[in-house]
Order: C-alpha cells, then structure tokens, then sequence
C-alpha cells in the first residue's frame, strides 16, 4: 500500500483527494495547520470512508516539523494543496502570500530531497494565463498574472520546473484547476468560504439560503453569450479524480508535466443561476452590476492533454456540480464548523 501525504487534507480539494485516494486504497497522511479548515474534516472523511486519516496540525512554515513528518512516516508523495487562496486578499498583504506560499513550499521540497521523497502533485490554478488570447485554453499557452495569488502559483511551477531539471530523478506533476464547485455526494464535505464568499457559486448558495439578499452579476457586456462572465466550472470529486490520475502518472514516469484540469466547458454567471435555481427549487434574486476589476470575459480548458497523457476527463455536468453544492449547503448551512 503506498503512502500518500496530503498537505491542506482537510481543505475543500484536499479533503475530496483523500476520500478518492482512501477509496482507491492508498493509506494517507494530512498536514494542515487548519488555518482554513477543522479537524471536524477528519471525521467527516471517516464518515465516508471508514478511516479516520492520520493528521498532523503542522505548518509547512515550520522545517522541523516537515522533517519530522517524513522521518516518522515512509512517505511514497507528497500531493500539495497547502496555501492562501483568496485574489483580493493577496493584493492587499502579497508578503504574508510570497511567505506562505511560497517559503512554505520550500519547506516542503527541502524535506522531500532529504527524505529522498521526489514524487509531487502541486496544485497550480488557471490564473497563471493572465487574460488568455483565445480559447480553449492549452499548456503551452502564454503565462503571466495579475495578483500575488497567481505569481506564487507561477514561482511555484518555475520552481518545481528547475528542480526536475536539476534532478531528473523527481517526477511533478503541475496542475492547472479551472474553477472548482460542487460538493462530495454525501454532503459532508464541501466548500466552507470564510465570510462574504468571493467566487460565484458560493454566493449564490448562500442567496439560496437567505444568508444573502441576491446575486451581484459582475458585468453583462461581454463578449459572451448572455453578456456576463463564462468560466470552465469543474466538480471538486472529478477534479480529486484527476490527482488519483496524476498520481498514477508520477509513478511510472519522471520530470514536470503541466496539465489542465477542467471539463473544456464553459458556462455563463447566468447559466449557472439558471442551473442552481433548478437544483434547489428556489428563484435567485440577482442585479447586474458594473464589472469587477481583473476579471476576464471567458476562460475554459483545452482537455486534450489531460485526456492523453493521464487517461482523465470529467463525468459531472453543471447541473450536478449545482445539486451537490446545494446538497451541502443545505445540510451545512454554516459551513464545517472552523478551527477558529
Ligand atoms: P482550502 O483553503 O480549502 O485548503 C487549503 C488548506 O491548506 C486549508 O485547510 C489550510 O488550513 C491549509 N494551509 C494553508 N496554509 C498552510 C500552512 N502554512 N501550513 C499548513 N496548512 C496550511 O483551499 P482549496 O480550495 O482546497 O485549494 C487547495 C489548493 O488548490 C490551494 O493551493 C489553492 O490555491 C489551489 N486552487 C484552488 C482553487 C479553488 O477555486 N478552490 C482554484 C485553483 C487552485
Ligand atoms: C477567481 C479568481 C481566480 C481563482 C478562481 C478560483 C479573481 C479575479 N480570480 O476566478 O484567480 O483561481 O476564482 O478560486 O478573483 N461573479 C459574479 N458575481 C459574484 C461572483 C462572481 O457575477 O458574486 C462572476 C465573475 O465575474 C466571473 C464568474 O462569476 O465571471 C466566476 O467568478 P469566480 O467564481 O470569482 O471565479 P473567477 O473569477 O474565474
């Protein structure tokens, strides 16, 4: 049985990733600080799975602790998910961003060239495009960000890319998520944003419970369908579907790969309003307002590398990515209580 570590296992990818790698049979260690998530998870995970995964509450800011991690346990690979994630937030404090993101990164890899660990999956996002020139969107399209958020995730894939360079005994494996929604079937995991939620479809889940009077359509001028935004949204079980598959991948190849994990679909703010009415039978309210600054008209995914290299594509549609958010949200309307 190969030992997989899973750092920011009790996230919302990462909780998904290991009920999928428990379910495929891996054993699985966590790491998390729980900065973003509780130990609630753990026992959620369980409650799915039958095993309660073994947990470390470390830092990735803290090297010794990664030491011990690896000291302690034979890890086989490590799959990254630890990190900030919120765009506005990133702008305002880009060091505590650079520092986490990226100082807690290289923590990780140290302990892993030390412990002779080379295996990774690291999860990199779709931002690092920019605003792409066409779609769909392939891996060797141009790079470039517009927020720290997204240049921790680029200094990350740079550096990963140097590092197998370097040695090309490591194998790492980049992948680029579109946008994650959706909720495990059971509804005990899912997405728990801290306070007004940022990305589309918690907001309008949190409209759905009366939590928010009505949906903020950021912009209905673009060149798109309807007029508002179209993005690639992935369901978070496929997305976890996709690390089994890279996984696999790093086991029997070596070097860095990039690959775009999202469905090559893409669907409008509206479509998605119109979808999630119908999954949870309620009309959400909505006003179409100016556009937000940085966002870009459209973005989806080129699949066809995904497909090739690691077997993978996704099987959810938008209107089941919509009834397990909802599914969630319904049987968590606060969310999975929080460490603090
Ligand atoms: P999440 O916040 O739910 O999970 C991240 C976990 O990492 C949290 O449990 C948090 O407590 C933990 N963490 C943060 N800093 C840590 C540290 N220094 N030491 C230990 N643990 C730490 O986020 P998520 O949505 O599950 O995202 C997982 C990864 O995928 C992140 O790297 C994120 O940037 C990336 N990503 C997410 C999305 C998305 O839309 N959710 C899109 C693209 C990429
Ligand atoms: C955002 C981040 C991106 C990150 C991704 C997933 C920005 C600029 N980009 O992308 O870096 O990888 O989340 O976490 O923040 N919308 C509304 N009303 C809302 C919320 C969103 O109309 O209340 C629209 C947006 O304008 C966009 C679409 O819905 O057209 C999706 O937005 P969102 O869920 O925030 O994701 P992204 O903007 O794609």
């Amino acid at each position: 049985m190969k030992t997989i570590l899973v750092t920011g296992g009790t996230g919302y990818i990462g909780s998904h990733t290991t009920v999928e790698l428990i379910q495929a049979g891996y054993q699985v260690i966590i790491l998390d600080n729980l900065y973003n998530s509780s130990r609630e998870v753990l026992k959620r995970i369980q409650a799915i799975t039958g095993v309660l995964p073994k947990f470390y509450e470390k830092d990735l800011l803290d090297p010794a602790a990664l030491q011990m991690v690896f000291k302690e346990n034979a890890i086989d690979a490590v799959i990254h998910f630890a990190g900030y994630k919120a765009v506005g937030e990133s702008v305002e404090i880009p060091l505590t961003y650079y520092q986490n993101n990226i100082a807690g990164s290289l923590n990780l890899y140290e302990a892993m060239k030390e412990a002779g660990c080379r295996k990774l999956v690291f999860s990199s996002s779709a931002t690092v495009y920019g605003n792409p020139q066409s779609v769909p969107i392939r891996e060797d399209f141009p790079l470039s960000t517009t927020n720290p958020y997204g240049t921790t995730k680029l200094f990350n894939e740079r550096i990963l890319e140097d590092l197998c360079i370097s040695d090309p005994s490591w194998s790492v494996l980049l992948l680029r998520y579109f946008n994650p929604i959706g909720a495990h079937p059971s509804g005990l995991i899912g997405e728990t944003p801290n306070g007004i939620p940022n990305n589309l479809v918690p907001y309008i889940a949190q409209v759905a419970t009366g939590k928010r009077e009505f949906l903020r359509v950021w912009g209905n001028d673009y060149d798109t369908v309807d007029g508002t935004g179209v993005r690639d949204y992935i369901h978070v079980v496929d997305l976890a579907q996709g690390h089994l598959k890279a996984l696999e991948y790093a086991f029997s190849h070596t070097g860095a790969e990039t690959v775009n994990l999202g469905t090559g679909n893409g669907y409008s703010v509206l479509q998605v309003k119109n979808a999630f009415e119908k999954a949870c039978g309620k009309e959400i309210p909505y006003q179409i307002m100016e556009r937000r600054p940085g966002d870009i008209a459209i973005c989806y995914a080129d699949t066809a590398k995904a497909k090739k290299l690691l077997g993978w594509n996704a099987r959810y549609g938008i209107d089941e990515m919509c009834r397990d958010s909802w599914n969630f949200q319904s049987k968590n309307p606060n969310g999975i209580e929080k460490a603090q």
